[in-house]
């Protein structure tokens, strides 16, 4: 126990640690309940489309049948057919999937506000790129998710709609705007998450505004006696091939916030455009093969080529950071003196910064021997990418950074 800690009163002593402890369990249930939908949407999803592509049609099938497939799991195997729009009368029981989009949604928002919107200051802002308060900060997250929303709901009910091709081209330079601008009003890892939010948003409402409700009216009409609209099914056909081609690069950028290469460099926002390529190109190379099709090897190649584009832009380093222009090797001395002066109030067995109870992750960096073990970390983290301090809030300049990493080109060297 600290001695600060010791010179409070007992019961506020446990009234701060219980705070700790429960909040630590609600991010830990929050993220565990986000990552298990997510886990159960996207692997629904990718079933479904899998299924619809291997569908093939043959004699004999029920009218209004598109096709067949034959599956085999679990100890037996299952004939699935799919009526397009829908079958001649509603059946007794019918299976949903919905949940599973909307508690992604759902626990992915609530994760947003514990980790970003409450720590706006650590995680979502960064003066040095932009400055603003950290309420400021969070309404400017929360509005730009709905107002983005609204922009892809138009493109897509105007007539730009009708044209599959147009649409995504208009859509990629939408989204690399959009990240282009996060990355010049949030922190690297804010504007990551915010555009990885951002995408999964319209997902889920892609769910919720036109998947379902066209589905509900055509199960109304069934119940009705009426023949329902075959465009119905279109409308959420073409939302759903959206989510489909969306759900990689949201992956990626979910997890992205654990290496700092990516967010906390000077080309992240390239990193993100190239990411929002990727995905959706190694989506169609399954897309082909589980269609039957000629699987279309060369698009590894091109996945691995755009991943060694983006090594090389990450190794680019921090925005003000050249390369090539290193200082001398410093003294120990002076390393020394830069990561106690910018990082120990953090990451000490006792942190003097409000807020941060702990050193975090357990990386204690205030003394010489804990400073040499983390020199690995300590080089990714803030001598080759601006990651930490957080929001840069001890306000480390460039100039340090190069330091640092001077130290580290000559191998850490402890004298
Ligand atoms: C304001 C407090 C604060 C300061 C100052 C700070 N850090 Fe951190 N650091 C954190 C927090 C909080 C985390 C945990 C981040 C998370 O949960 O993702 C962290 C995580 C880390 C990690 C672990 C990253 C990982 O991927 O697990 C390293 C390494 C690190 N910091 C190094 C540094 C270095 C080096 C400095 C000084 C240049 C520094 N930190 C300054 C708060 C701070």
């Amino acid at each position: 126990m600290s001695p600060a800690a010791d010179a409070l009163p007992g019961s506020m002593v446990w009234g701060r640690r219980l705070e700790l402890v429960l909040s630590e369990i609600l991010s830990a249930s929050v993220r565990w309940l986000h990552v298990v939908a997510g886990i159960a949407w996207i692997g629904s999803s990718f079933y479904f489309i899998h299924l619809d592509l291997s569908l093939k049609p043959r004699e004999g099938l029920p009218p209004g049948v598109k096709g067949e497939a034959w599956q085999v799991h679990g100890g037996g195997f299952y004939q699935m057919i799919k009526f397009m729009v829908a079958p001649a009368k509603m059946p007794d029981h019918l299976t949903w999937f919905k949940w599973e989009a909307y508690a992604t949604w759902l626990s992915g928002f609530g994760l947003l506000v514990l980790v970003y919107y409450m720590n706006a200051d650590l995680y979502l802002i960064d003066k040095s790129v932009l400055d603003m308060t950290a309420p400021m900060g969070a309404a400017v997250a929360f509005f730009s998710l709905l107002a983005a929303w609204l922009v892809y709901e138009g493109l897509c009910r105007s007539p730009l709609g009708k044209h599959e091709i147009s649409l995504a081209l208009i859509g990629f330079v939408f989204l690399v705007g959009l990240t282009y601008a996060f990355t010049h009003v949030f922190s690297g890892r804010g504007a990551f998450t915010q555009i990885g939010a951002l995408i999964g948003t319209i997902m889920v409402a892609n769910v919720f505004v036109v998947i379902m409700p066209y589905q509900r009216k055509t199960v109304a009409a069934l119940i009705a006696g009426e023949t329902p609209d075959p465009a119905w099914g279109g409308y959420g056909k073409q939302r759903s091939i959206h989510n489909n081609y969306l759900t990689l690069p949201v992956v990626f950028l979910m997890i992205s916030n654990h290496y700092p290469f990516f967010f906390a460099t000077k080309y992240n926002w390239i990193i993100v455009a190239i990411v929002l390529l990727v995905g959706p190109l190694i989506r169609h190379f399954f897309n082909a093969r589980h269609a039957g099709k000629d699987s279309p090897w060369w698009t590894w190649f091109v996945v691995v080529f755009a991943m060694m584009v983006v090594a090389w832009l990450s190794s680019n380093g921090p925005a003000g950071m050249k390369k090539s222009e290193l200082p001398a090797t410093p003294a120990f001395a002076q390393v020394n003196e830069i990561v106690m002066s910018r990082c120990s109030m953090c990451h000490a067995a006792e942190p003097v910064w409000a807020g941060i109870a702990a050193a975090p992750k357990g990386i204690r960096l205030d003394d010489p021997a804990a400073i040499k073990l983390h020199a690995k970390v300590i080089a990714i983290n803030a001598a080759l990418s601006s990651a930490m301090p957080p929001g840069n809030v001890t306000e480390m300049t460039t100039d340090e950074r190069q330091v640092l990493a001077a130290w580290i080109a000559a191998g850490a060297p402890d004298k």
